[in-house]
């Protein structure tokens, strides 16, 4: 299987395997990540390369449950490490989707811009360390 590889995954992993860093932004899906994100992260381990080693990541999500993606967010750091990512541990941001999280122009409320803001400051400068 690895060896005849669908040249649309091929160029998938190269892409990947072009960064110094990727942001992983997921919704959850029954208390987890959905699957077709765990679909795209093993194809990187498969093929031959594993674009997954050495790759800067950071974690983050909204949804509209109680926890905002807090669950699917846990169980991709358990998996993770173990394949060479580098996870960025601090802060998290877990989005709960309300009604009035986004505005009719996409923007989102004060506090979720603010959070959002802090964290990709942060992820600026993991990615430079
Ligand atoms: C099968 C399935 C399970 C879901 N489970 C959860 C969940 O456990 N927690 C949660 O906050 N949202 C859950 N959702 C909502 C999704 O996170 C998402 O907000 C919703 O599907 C709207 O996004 P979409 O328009 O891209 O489908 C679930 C959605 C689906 C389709």
């Amino acid at each position: 299987m690895d060896e005849d590889f669908p040249q649309i995954m091929t160029e998938y992993k190269a892409k990947v395997g072009a960064q110094d860093a990727l942001l992983l932004v997921s919704p959850e899906h029954n208390q987890s990540f959905p699957a077709g994100v765990k679909n795209a992260l093993d194809i990187l381990t498969r093929g031959g390369t594993n674009e997954l080693q050495g790759l800067k990541l950071g974690i983050t999500g909204a949804s509209p449950g109680r926890f905002g993606t807090i669950n699917g967010q846990s169980q991709l750091r358990q998996f993770l490490p173990p394949l060479g990512v580098k996870i960025m541990g601090a802060p998290l941001l877990a989005v709960q989707v309300g009604k009035d999280t986004f505005n009719d122009d996409g923007t989102a409320d004060e506090r979720t811009t603010g959070r959002a803001q802090e964290y990709m400051e942060a992820f600026a400068r993991f990615i430079e360390t």
